[in-house]
Parts: C-alpha cells; sequence; structure tokens
C-alpha cells in the first residue's frame, strides 16, 4: 500500500506540471445527485468521460474539497462493464493540489481503468461517495422546543480538474422546512428537492459557492467506538457481544430538570430531534439475545422475528437529547452452520462486518473474531481495506489460548456492513481437548479421593499397581503401533523419490520396481499392525483414562489428550487412507509417462496431491498428539 502511495504520487506531480495530460480528457456529462435525508451523506455521480487527446488514457483524477475529503466513509467508483460483475474499482491514490483562485483545497483521488480509454472513447463512471459529519448544526445550541437546523456546504458546479460540458445537480432534502438556500442562476426548487443546473461548458475547477440551512429531525447517533467480539464455537455457536458507546451529535440540548419533566409529559411534542430508539436488524435464527446496561439488563427492548430477520428495538433508559451519550451492550447466538462452511479442507466464517443498527455511524470499530483453540493458517479477506492484527486468548479450559483476529477500521457507515470471510484449517481432535479435559479433571478428582483414602503405599499386589502394569503394556503396544506407522511414511518417501527420479531420468522401470517393494512391505506393515489394534481393542486400560498416581501434576496437563485406543485407530485409518492416495498418485504418473502425457500430469494429479499433503499433516498431528500419551 505504501509503495503504490508513492507511486502513484510521483505520476501526479508529473502529471501536474505538464498539464496537457490533464486536459486530454473531458467530462462531457455529469449528473451529481446529493442525498441529504440522513446524518449521513451520500453524493452519487455518473460521469460520462471523453478521451479527447490522442493516446491512451488508464486514469480519472475526482477531485473533493479538502474539508468532505476528511470526511469520507467510502470513496467507490464503477464503470459501467464492472457493475455488471458488481467490482469496485479501487480508487489507489491521493494528492493535494494547491489553491486555485476562488477554489478551496482539494484533494485529489485516482481511478485506475481497467481498460484503458482511447483517442475519441467514451465511458460512464458511477461515483459514490458516503460522507459523515458533515452537517453542521447550525445554531449549535437548541432547546427541548426548537426544531433541529444544520447547514451543508458544497459547489454548485462540479468541482473537477477536466473540462465539464454539460451538469446538473440535484439536492434532497428531508420532508420538512428549508431555511435558506443559495440561489445562482437556474436554480429551482420542487417540494423538498433543490435542482441546479444545467450548466454548460465549464472550464478546469469551476467553482460556486453553495449552502443549504435546513431542518432534519433524524437522530445523530454515533458510535465512537464500538468494538464486536464474534466467537466462534465449533460445538455449533456464534455467539455475537456489542460493545456501544454513543453520543447524539446533532445539537446540543439546553435541557434543564424542568425540561426533561416537560418531556416526559408530553414527549412527542417535545425534543423531536431526540433519540428514543435504535433498530438493529440482527440475522434470522439469531437468539439468546440480551441488552444491557450499566445498570443491568433492560426489558424494555422489544424483539420481532420472522424468517428472512429478527429485529430488536433497543430503548434506552432516558431519551437522548443533542450532546448526550449512552453506553450499551448487545449479546445474541447465531447458529455455526448459517455462518462457517468447509472449503478444500478447511473451513471459513463468513459473516457481517459491521453493526446490525440502522443508520449508525461508527468512528472507530474494532470487530474481534476468536477462533477455536487449535485453528492454525488463518487467512482473513474484506471487500475493503482495514488493520489487522492477532492476539490470543485464554479462558477456563484453554491450554494454549484460542486465537484472536482484530480487525479495526474508523469513518464506517452503513455501506460497510458487508460480509467478510476469515479460513483457517482445524484438526478435528483438537475438539476433543475440552470434553477430555473435564472428563479428566473429574478422573483426577476421583483418583485423587481413591489415592488419598484407600491406597496410600502401592505395594507389588494392589489395584493401583496392577493397573500401572497393564498401563505400561498398552504404551508399549501403542509406541509399536507408531514405529510401523513411521515405516510406513518412510517407504512413503521412498515412492516419491522414486517419482521425482521418473521426472528426471524417465526411468519408468526402475519406478514400477520401487512400487514392487513398497506394495510388498506395506502390506507386511499392516500384517503387524493387526495384532496390536487387536490388542489395544480389548484392553480396558486403553480405553480407559488410567492414571498411574506418581507423577499426578504432570498428568493433569497432559490427561485431556488420553484416549488412546480412538487416536490409535484413527491414525491407522488415515495412514491406510494416505497410503491409498500415494498410490493413485504413483499410478497416475506412471501411466502418463508410458502414454506420453507429460503435459496432463499436473492436472491430473493435483486432486491426489492435496489430499495426500492434508492427510499427511493429519497422520503427523495425530503421532504427535498419541506421542504425549
Ligand atoms: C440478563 O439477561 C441475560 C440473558 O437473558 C441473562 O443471562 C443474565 O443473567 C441477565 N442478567 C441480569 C443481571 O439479570
Ligand atoms: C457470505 O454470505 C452471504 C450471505 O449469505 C452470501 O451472499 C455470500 O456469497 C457469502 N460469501 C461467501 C464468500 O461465501
Amino acid at each position: 500500500m505504501g509503495f503504490w502511495l508513492r507511486f502513484n504520487l510521483l505520476v501526479f506531480t508529473i502529471a501536474i506540471l505538464s498539464t496537457p495530460v490533464l486536459s486530454d480528457l473531458i467530462l462531457s456529462k455529469v449528473d451529481r445527485r446529493i442525498d441529504l435525508t440522513s446524518q449521513i451523506v451520500r453524493i452519487t455521480s455518473t460521469l460520462k468521460v471523453e478521451n479527447a487527446g490522442s493516446g491512451l488514457v488508464s486514469e480519472v483524477l475526482l477531485a473533493f474539497p479538502e474539508l468532505q475529503a476528511k470526511k469520507f466513509g467510502i470513496l467507490m467508483a464503477t464503470t459501467n462493464e464492472e457493475k455488471a460483475k458488481r467490482k469496485v474499482l479501487e480508487l489507489v491514490s491521493l494528492l493535494k493540489l494547491p489553491i486555485q483562485k476562488e477554489c478551496p483545497a482539494l484533494t485529489v483521488y485516482s481511478v485506475s481503468l481497467s481498460k484503458a480509454l482511447g483517442e475519441g472513447d467514451t465511458m460512464s463512471l458511477d461515483v459514490l461517495a458516503v460522507f459523515t459529519h458533515t452537517l453542521k448544526p447550525f445554531p449549535e445550541k437548541i432547546t427541548q422546543a426548537d426544531i433541529q437546523l444544520v447547514l451543508f456546504q458544497d459547489s454548485a458546479y462540479y468541482l473537477s480538474p477536466y473540462a465539464v460540458k454539460f451538469q446538473s445537480l440535484s439536492i434532497k432534502l428531508p420532508d420538512a422546512r428549508i431555511e435558506s438556500y443559495t440561489k445562482i442562476e437556474n436554480t429551482k426548487i420542487h417540494g423538498s428537492e433543490i435542482k441546479y443546473g444545467p450548466y454548460e461548458n465549464l472550464h478546469p475547477f469551476s467553482y460556486s459557492p453553495l449552502v443549504v440551512h435546513f431542518e432534519i429531525n433524524q437522530p445523530f447517533a454515533v458510535a465512537q467506538e464500538l468494538v464486536r467480539e464474534i466467537e466462534v464455537s465449533h460445538w455449533g455457536n456464534v455467539q455475537v457481544t456489542e460493545h456501544y458507546n454513543i453520543v447524539h451529535e446533532g445539537a446540543k440540548s439546553e435541557v434543564n430538570f424542568l425540561g426533561q419533566l416537560e418531556y416526559q409529559a408530553r414527549p412527542h411534542i417535545r425534543g423531536s430531534s431526540a433519540i428514543r430508539h435504535f433498530v438493529a436488524k440482527l440475522p434470522p435464527r439469531a437468539h439468546s439475545i440480551y441488552y444491557r446496561d450499566e445498570i443491568g439488563n433492560v426489558s424494555t427492548s422489544h424483539l420481532w422475528a420472522d424468517s428472512k430477520k429478527t429485529e430488536l428495538l433497543i430503548e434506552p433508559r432516558y431519551p437522548m437529547f443533542g450532546g448526550w451519550r449512552t453506553a450499551f451492550i448487545i449479546g445474541y447466538s447465531l447458529p455455526l452452520q448459517d455462518f462457517l462452511f468447509e472449503l478444500e479442507g478447511k473451513r471459513f466464517l463468513n459473516i457481517s462486518f459491521s453493526s446490525p443498527i440502522n443508520d449508525l455511524v461508527i468512528d472507530n470499530l474494532v470487530v474481534k473474531v476468536v477462533l477455536p483453540e487449535g485453528s492454525r493458517d488463518l487467512s482473513v479477506s474484506t471487500p475493503f481495506p482495514v488493520k489487522q492484527r492477532q492476539e490470543s486468548k485464554i479462558s477456563h479450559l484453554d491450554v494454549v489460548g484460542r486465537p484472536v483476529i482484530v480487525l479495526e477500521k474508523a469513518d464506517v457507515v452503513p455501506e460497510h456492513n458487508q460480509y467478510f470471510q476469515i479460513h483457517y484449517s482445524f484438526n478435528k481432535l483438537s475438539m476433543l481437548r475440552e470434553p477430555f479435559l473435564i472428563s479428566g479433571f473429574f478422573f483426577l478428582f476421583v483418583a485423587c479421593i481413591v489415592y488419598v483414602h484407600v491406597d496410600l503405599s502401592i505395594s507389588k499386589s494392589s489395584a493401583s499397581y496392577l493397573a500401572k502394569l497393564q498401563w505400561d503394556e498398552v504404551r508399549a503396544t501403542i509406541q509399536q503401533v507408531e514405529s510401523i506407522i513411521n515405516q510406513c511414511l518412510a517407504t512413503h518417501e521412498k515412492i516419491e523419490a522414486s517419482l521425482r527420479d521418473l521426472s528426471r531420468i524417465g526411468d519408468v522401470q526402475a519406478c514400477k520396481t520401487t512400487r514392487k517393494t513398497a506394495d510388498g512391505l506395506l502390506k507386511e506393515h499392516s500384517k503387524e499392525l493387526k495384532p496390536l489394534l487387536a490388542f489395544l481393542q480389548s484392553s480396558p486400560a486403553a480405553a480407559n483414562i488410567c492414571l498411574s498416581l506418581n507423577s499426578i501434576a504432570e498428568k493433569m496437563v497432559k490427561l485431556y489428550m488420553r484416549h488412546p485406543n480412538i487416536m490409535v485407530e484413527e491414525l491407522v485409518a488415515k495412514e491406510r487412507e494416505l497410503q491409498e492416495r500415494w498410490m493413485a498418485k504413483h499410478s497416475i504418473i506412471v501411466d502418463c509417462y508410458e502414454k506420453k502425457l507429460g503435459r496432463e500430469i499436473e492436472n491430473r494429479v493435483a486432486p491426489q496431491q492435496q489430499k495426500v499433503v492434508a492427510l499427511r499433516q493429519e497422520v503427523e498431528d495425530l503421532l504427535e498428539y498419541i506421542d504425549e500419551i
């Protein structure tokens, strides 16, 4: 990102020094619509861009007054072609232009076109700019009896580094009083809509200041900070907890105690811009929903649910006037299968990024995703850039802690409420840790009681001594299994080595011989495994968690991993599957060589290869776990 920024700044400096490059483009038509019906200002512009020079143009510059540019929620440009694919062009860079005559300081963004514009070509570009904190309350302070008035400023002419042939602007206001608006040539008003233009043949950087002063009674709810914690549990649940810290950023209210009483007496007449409630649109099937503030659970919230959504009406304990703040927490649970999916052996979480509350501006949003313990190879994909870091969280049953992905974004608007994904790998065995840990503690507890009260000395005839003997036998057997599996893995490696030789030297015969030897060896290993597995299956010590009493503390740590029987079976099964995959891979490659289909090897082997890698990892993980017994 940093590199790009510098790179583009350089390009701009050159572009500005040699102005002809700038004037290659003209805008043959600009339609601009400004929506001022809520605290979030949305400006949609449709530009018809024409290349009037010679040579290709691959960038279009967009200029914004510096004041607006500081308040961007979103700036997005799409071309007609891309709209079909719903792809957003990336705005890569910015540059501050020196102040021109009466024009305000500008910040310029560049849109790189995926297809350069040839001589005489035209294209259409849709630009959406969403701003926060742009409507200024005027007057800044009001009483409860007053309506809330705000000011909006912009230019009646489209500010652009290019000449504009034909342009128009319309401003949509709330259905309420319009105190005043700038009147210049071609200004019309229809109900709550003001129209400027059309204006023709304007020079680059043409500017005509425009101010609208109007009534708006929408609440200006701004979350100065919102922390969303999304905790994934593979036992079937996604728990979402959201900590809000909200301020009403409309005109400050001069409320006294009497005023508040008056409000309570006649709530519908007074304080028309006060925030009385928030509406949160939660996903369908959300359950265990709560809403809590500093004092405790708030029961005045209401809930509606149908198959498409769950709507939570949050009523603060008192109506919020301008300048007032409130802090609260909402929490809800979601069914795991609606948000967690599997793809190519990895899992991915697909969940919405931002707050479910309508029309909220969020100055700073922190999203923390807590994944199950044992998740690995985490990767995040978001539809827009965010700051990212990783932490870990330890709760009562964790051993090493859960990985936490922390995403941060400033100036968040409702348009940011899009889905994002987190991909990770996870070994199913890790899931067994918790129940093993719980049952482990229970066994430990019982064992301690038995140890302390019954069996203080371990004599050779005591039950615990016999148990220990049994356990030693089980352990020895498991070690034998491990060693055989390791030999199998070594055999796999030999096959792989022979495949490498095949691609180097091309000796198909040698490769086949190795395969034959390997087949023999693996068959033998499989025979050796049989009695060992039979023993483990019949041994009660292997099926149960067996404590040797001499180092309880040490065992306590490892206890949760002990269910040798299941693990050994899983290990053998996985290894067998791995063998089959290896053999299939080998056959495909040898076959391709014999039929001289060298080019197709990659394609044909790829699916087997992926499986081999995944299985190999699983076998190694299992060996590691079993090693700790
Ligand atoms: C608040 O509500 C939640 C969910 O209904 C409940 O689990 C919790 O115990 C309640 N807390 C208090 C303080 O009532
Ligand atoms: C994420 O979920 C949304 C809503 O269900 C869906 O539209 C979108 O395609 C999903 N994204 C991915 C990458 O699966």
